[in-house]
């Protein structure tokens, strides 16, 4: 009796804290928490792979909702702590991912963007309506104020350049304005708007999902187009650009195998978007914050098929670019959920969860694997929209679970990838029942209960991080590594209770990485406990 009363005392604390109806919060039960699976992991450090590019750890930037104005620009008029404009706070944080590269200013924006409209005097810029996203953009935030953020972040800048309503002229004299040191008339008047050194800028796209938004072409006309553009992308000045075509999403094979066979020549770089929406339904996609277990399988599962659509996609690419030289950019990946209640529809504002910080994880590690073709990825997007790092309101700020995984993997940027073999039983969705919008063609779907990753820094220090996507069972993972012996151990988890844990402008620290102590090591072999639902990164040296 008074066992029960303190039950029902925890759980009410729980929906004071996280404001939910007592029957949407998913935390384990006792039983659950005390089972585990086992599971082995060889970790190959006497064969080194492909080096992780440190570009997979990219962001994405579009002037969409409140990530540009009021997630990043505030303008130097305002109580926000700023600097020229830039709110300190949200700065402060993204330094600390080591972000490489930002793409910016699109997304759809990118194909209805005129880069003069955001240059000069801030009080003489033109107001737009913003075509893709609603509202009006002032153009406050342009070109000298992209490339101050690219500066003041240390991130190489990914232009995306406007095919859709713009012209092969405009986008060349953009290029020519950020630069060239010569005596012309662009290089000058960027001098004169406070610029006098050209910027380096080493990724330029040409269009975004010009299949749709960027001007619904066809393959084969958008092949055409993309070589004469990308034509008209000259280096000046030393500066060396890597040109990035419009690509694929999906599963929509026939859009690569046409670029490569008719523009694999001109191009650096062929995109990849794939977003993962728990139910694949565009129309009813499923909630942030409020799902069982039912939609988190589902959301796992959908999340792993970016395996294949790489794996399918780097195979086409490799009949036209055996050499590998042509990079596949996945450069809009993440979750993507139903608008939340009150928020404007245009805004793609959603909360991020534990299950996000899984589904980041375990694209990481997919990134990883596939080092040698995938060069570049932007998580979409990388404040207030999609699956972002940061939140913001006012002048309040949350780091997200998704934000502590990408700080917790940077260890990986740059690092050389390091084969495992992993053997470890299926995740399978209970026998719970299913959830309005789940199809149920996916609670039989068996995925991986483990995704892991390992990585040799220019250290020699060796890098593992390990994502249990089983909601309810810890894994004991005994591993070992060939070609070494470790000595020490250390690391941090993510984990929580629910696997709908938050982090609210209230509670901004209901979820933020633990130093892990679940390892033991024992002869030559390392004994990890991994919780259900978490994702753990170790440092072994
Ligand atoms: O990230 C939001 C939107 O998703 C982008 O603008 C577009 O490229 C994609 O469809």
């Amino acid at each position: 009796m008074h066992r029960r009363r303190t039950a029902a005392l925890t759980l009410a604390l729980i929906v004071i804290a996280t404001g939910f109806a007592p029957e949407r919060i998913i935390a384990p039960s006792r039983a659950q928490n005390t089972t585990s699976y086992q599971a082995r992991l060889v970790i190959h450090l006497d064969q080194p792979g492909a080096v992780i590019n440190r570009n997979i750890y990219g962001q994405f930037a579009e002037h969409l909702g409140r990530l540009i104005y009021e997630g990043l620009w505030v303008g130097e008029d305002s109580p926000v702590p700023n600097t020229r404009g830039l709110r300190n706070d949200v700065v402060g944080a993204l330094k600390e991912l080591r972000v490489p590269v930002l793409r910016w200013p699109g997304g759809c924006f990118a194909d209805e963007y005129h880069w003069r409209d955001g240059i000069g005097p801030r009080d003489k810029r033109p107001r737009r309506p913003n075509a893709s996203w609603g509202g009006v953009d002032t153009n406050a935030f342009g070109t000298h104020e992209f490339m101050d953020l690219c500066e003041m972040l240390g991130a190489d800048a990914y232009i995306n350049g406007n095919v859709g309503s713009g012209s092969p002229q405009e986008m060349m004299e953009w290029i020519e304005y950020l630069t060239s040191d010569a005596d012309s008339d662009l290089a000058n008047l960027r001098r004169r708007n406070g610029r006098v050194k050209p910027w380096r800028i080493p990724y330029f796209g040409v269009g975004n999902e010009t299949w749709g938004c960027g001007g619904n072409m066809r393959p084969e006309y958008y092949a055409d187009v993309y070589r004469q553009y990308a034509t008209f992308i000259k280096n000046h000045s030393g500066n060396r650009i890597q040109r990035l075509a419009s690509g694929s999403h999906d599963d929509n094979y026939n859009w690569t195998e046409v670029l490569m066979s008719q523009a694999a020549k001109q191009m650096d770089g062929l995109s990849l978007h794939y977003y993962t929406l728990p139910t694949s339904n565009w129309r009813k996609k499923g909630s942030a914050t409020q799902f069982g277990e039912p939609e988190w399988h589902a959301t796992l599962v959908r999340t792993l098929r970016i395996e294949e659509f790489i794996q399918k996609h780097s195979a086409i690419m490799d009949k036209y670019d055996p050499q590998k030289r042509v990079g596949l950019m996945v450069d809009e990946w993440g979750t993507w959920y139903d608008k939340e209640p009150g928020r404007d529809m245009g805004a793609l504002y959603q909360q991020n969860t534990l299950r996000d910080a899984v589904v980041a994880g375990v694209n990481l590690n997919i990134f990883h694997k596939y080092a040698d073709r995938v060069r570049i990825s932007n998580i979409a997007q990388m404040v207030n929209v999609l699956q972002a790092m940061v939140l913001t309101d006012k002048e309040k700020m949350v780091l997200t679970p998704t934000y502590y995984v990408f700080r917790m993997y940077r260890v990986h940027q740059g690092a050389t990838l390091i084969p495992t073999d992993l053997s470890a039983p299926d995740y399978k969705l209970g026998t719970a029942g299913h959830t309005q919008g789940v199809p149920d063609t996916l609670s039989t779907a068996s995925i991986p209960s483990l995704s892991v990753s390992a990585s040799r820094d220019v250290e020699g220090r060796l890098h593992l991080s390990v994502v249990n996507l089983d909601p309810t069972r810890a894994a004991d993972l005994v591993a070992t590594v060939s070609g070494g012996s470790p000595r020490t151990i250390t690391g941090e988890v993510l984990t929580a209770s629910a696997m709908n844990a938050m982090n609210t402008f209230d509670h901004p620290n209901t979820i933020k990485p633990a130093r892990f102590q679940g390892f033991k090591l024992q002869d030559s072999q390392l004994l990890l406990n991994i919780p259900a639902k978490s994702v753990v990164v170790l440092e072994l040296k």
